[in-house]
C-alpha cells in the first residue's frame, strides 16, 4: 500500500524530489521540499532583537479562521517581521494541529510604500539595511524562533509570483491563504487570481486592509468577486474573505 501511495505521489513531482517523498509517504512538509538545510539550523537567537511590531496582524479574525478550518497547510503572502505569522502559528499550536505548517512567502525587501518615505520608522526604517540591502528577514526568523514556532513556520523568501509558480508546479494546495503583500490594485488582483487557484476546494483566501486607506485592495477584491475569480465570503474587521470558484470543464 505504502509503495502504491508513493507511486501516486511520485507521478506529480520532478525526479529530484522522489527520495524525499519516500521518507515521508503520507504528507510531505513544504519545508523539506524547499530546503536542503533547515533555515533555523544553528540559528542564533537574540532576545534584544525581538520586534513584533506590525499592522493589524494580531487580529482575532485570523485566530477564528484557524479554529474554523483546522488547516493542514496555510500560506501567508506578506509576512514582514512576523506579527500575523505568529498569530496564525500560535493558534495552530493552541488547536493542537500537530503537523500543520504555515509557509510565509515574502521577499523581505519591502512593498513600494516602505520605499516612499525615508523618515518612516516602521516602513523604510525597519528595512534595516546592511550595505544597502534589507536585513528584516533575520528579524522575522528571530521573532519566530523566540516564540518557539519554528517547527510550524517555514519561510519562503521569494516574490509572490515565484512562490505561486513553485506551489503550482508541485500541485500543492492550501486550506487557508492569507494575502498581505503589495497593497497596489494590480498586484492584489494578481495575488487573488493566482493564489486562489491553489486553494483546496473548501479552503478560504483572506486578505488584509479592506479600508479606505487602501483603495487598491478594495477595488481588487470587489472586481475579483464581480468577475467570479473568487466567490465573495464577506468582509470581517477589514479582512476580505473569498472562496475558491470551482470551474467545471
Ligand atoms: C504589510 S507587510 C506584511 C505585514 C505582516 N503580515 C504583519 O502582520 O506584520 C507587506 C510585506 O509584503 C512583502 N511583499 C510585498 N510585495 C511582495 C511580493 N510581490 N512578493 C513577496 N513579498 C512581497 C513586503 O516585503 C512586506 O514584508
Amino acid at each position: 500500500m505504502g509503495v502504491w501511495l508513493n507511486r501516486l505521489w511520485l507521478g506529480w513531482l520532478p525526479a529530484t524530489d522522489h527520495n524525499i517523498l519516500l521518507r515521508y509517504p503520507v504528507r510531505q512538509r513544504v519545508r523539506d521540499l524547499l530546503f536542503l538545510v533547515d533555515p533555523y539550523k544553528d540559528f542564533r537567537f537574540c532576545g534584544d532583537k525581538v520586534d513584533l511590531r506590525g499592522w493589524n496582524g494580531d487580529s482575532p479574525v485570523l485566530r477564528n479562521l484557524i479554529r474554523k478550518l483546522r488547516p493542514e497547510l496555510v500560506v501567508e503572502v506578506g509576512s514582514w517581521k512576523g506579527q500575523s505569522a505568529v498569530t496564525l502559528a500560535r493558534e495552530l499550536s493552541a488547536q493542537n494541529l500537530v503537523g500543520s505548517e504555515l509557509v510565509c512567502v515574502d521577499t523581505w525587501l519591502g512593498s513600494v510604500e516602505f520605499w516612499r518615505e525615508r523618515d518612516h520608522e516602521d516602513g523604510y526604517g525597519s528595512l534595516n539595511f546592511i550595505h544597502g540591502y534589507p536585513s528584516v528577514y533575520y528579524t522575522f526568523l528571530n521573532n519566530i524562533f523566540g516564540e518557539s514556532l519554528h517547527q510550524i513556520v517555514t519561510p519562503f523568501p521569494a516574490t509572490s509570483w515565484v512562490a505561486w509558480k513553485w506551489f503550482t508546479e508541485r500541485g500543492l494546495q492550501a486550506d487557508l491563504i492569507y494575502i498581505d503583500a503589495s497593497h497596489e490594485y494590480e498586484e492584489v488582483f494578481s495575488d487573488i487570481k493566482r493564489w486562489s487557484k491553489i486553494l483546496k476546494p473548501d479552503g478560504l483566501i483572506v486578505g488584509d486592509d479592506y479600508n479606505l486607506s487602501w483603495p487598491g485592495v478594495i477595488r481588487a477584491y470587489e472586481e475579483a468577486c464581480d468577475a467570479n475569480v473568487i466567490a465573495r465570503a464577506g468582509v470581517v474587521e477589514e479582512k476580505w474573505i473569498g472562496r475558491k470558484v470551482i470551474r467545471r470543464s
